[in-house]
């Protein structure tokens, strides 16, 4: 990693960046850790940019008929979740160049190092075979960072397995500010708080719950109905013993942890709370109890996404407005950064 010099930072004001790759549908891994999280920023009264990044679920091919419906049905979901395009910005990443062109430059800064480092990178490629992987998928990481440096954002909400990348972000915008002798770019700030940062698989307490799992059992999708997610539920591999009285008694216990995690961000209580209101509960009592939240609370979720997806023209015109207004902001920045670095600019 860079020399962790900080630069006198410049005050930028407050505004917030996050993405979501359309690269399958959405989950509750999605909904909780990111999701919810985006719309009590917005709600907290703070600029928000939400970008549905299209350009990093290309870094593995997609369908591209599969991609386009990915892309409509996730900007449906946030829509669905809360996200209001009249005081949010909502837009696709391939529809505002700046991300690119700021991602090429990051390539520039980013050191070989720094990237074959990325634990994300090193999963994506174990086992398999490296040197077939795209340079897309290694450059990933500098393009998040573009993403979010684009904007000057400050802070970015994401689930926990993006805390490196985050780090990365700060190194590029530190050693860019060092190159250049400017404090250009601002330091971010990783927000990844409450009991869901990190959603595990239904079938492995030590796995992420992942869009990209071979099996759907694993995981509870925003599409799913009320039958499919109780099933699941129901069928989500746990232990023999009860729920402990204390959230000590879930340490060696992923499965359970990351079913009292999923109730308590559901409900918007703490895990202390959920251990007290179901200490020595079965989970023959427990699972059917999280079910039925489950279920109250994604339901209405589902049914909104389903009737905004009956009208995608207006899904596009949605998008299309949110780039206009992204590009508005990341633009100028971008300008700025090449005259920084001496590209001459006379068109
Ligand atoms: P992705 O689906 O990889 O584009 O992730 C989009 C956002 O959802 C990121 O902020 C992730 O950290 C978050 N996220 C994805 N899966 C999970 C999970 N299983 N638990 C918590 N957050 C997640
Ligand atoms: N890499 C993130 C993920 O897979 C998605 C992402 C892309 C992102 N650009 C971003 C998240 C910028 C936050 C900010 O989850």
């Amino acid at each position: 990693m860079a020399e962790p010099v900080q630069t006198p930072q410049a005050s930028f004001k407050p505004r917030i960046f996050s993405g979501i790759q359309p690269s399958g549908g959405l989950t509750l891994g999605n909904y909780l850790g990111a999701l919810k999280r985006f719309v009590e920023k917005q709600n907290e009264g703070i600029e928000t940019i939400y970008c549905m990044v299209d350009m990093h679920a290309i870094t593995v091919w997609q369908d591209p008929e599969r991609l386009r419906h990915q892309t409509r049905e996730g900007a449906a979901a946030f829509i669905a979740a809360g996200i209001d395009p009249a005081r949010s910005i909502l837009f696709n990443q391939s529809q505002v160049t700046a991300h690119v062109e700021l991602a090429w430059i990051f390539n520039c800064v980013a050191r070989m190092g720094w990237m074959s480092r990325m634990t994300q990178w090193k999963d994506k490629t174990a086992g398999k075979n490296a040197e077939a992987a795209s340079l897309g998928l290694f450059a990933y990481p500098a393009l998040m960072a573009a993403d979010i440096l684009a904007y000057h954002a400050t802070m970015v909400p994401v689930g926990e397995d993006q805390k490196q990348h985050l780090e990365l972000t700060r190194d590029i915008a530190i050693k860019f500010n060092n190159d250049y002798k400017v404090d250009y770019f601002p330091v971010v700030e990783p927000l990844i708080e409450g009991a869901a940062t990190r959603v595990m698989s239904l079938r492995d307490g030590t796995k992420k719950m992942s869009k990209s799992d071979a099996s759907d059992q694993s995981r509870i999708n925003l599409t799913d109905d009320a039958d499919m997610i109780a099933a699941k539920i129901r069928k989500a591999k746990t232990d023999p013993e009860p729920l402990p009285d204390s959230p000590e008694g879930l340490k060696d216990r992923p499965e359970a942890r990351n079913l009292v995690n999923i109730y308590a961000a559901l409900a918007g209580h703490s895990v202390e709370q959920v251990i007290r209101d179901f200490a020595g509960a079965q989970f023959g009592t427990f699972k059917p109890a999280l079910a039925d939240l489950a279920v109250a609370k994604l339901s209405p979720i589902t049914t909104e996404m389903n009737r905004l997806m009956q009208d995608p023209a207006e899904i596009d015109r949605i998008l299309g407005r949110g780039a206009e207004q992204a590009d508005a902001i990341a633009r100028p920045i971008l300008e700025k950064t090449y005259e920084i670095m001496g590209m001459v600019r006379s068109r």
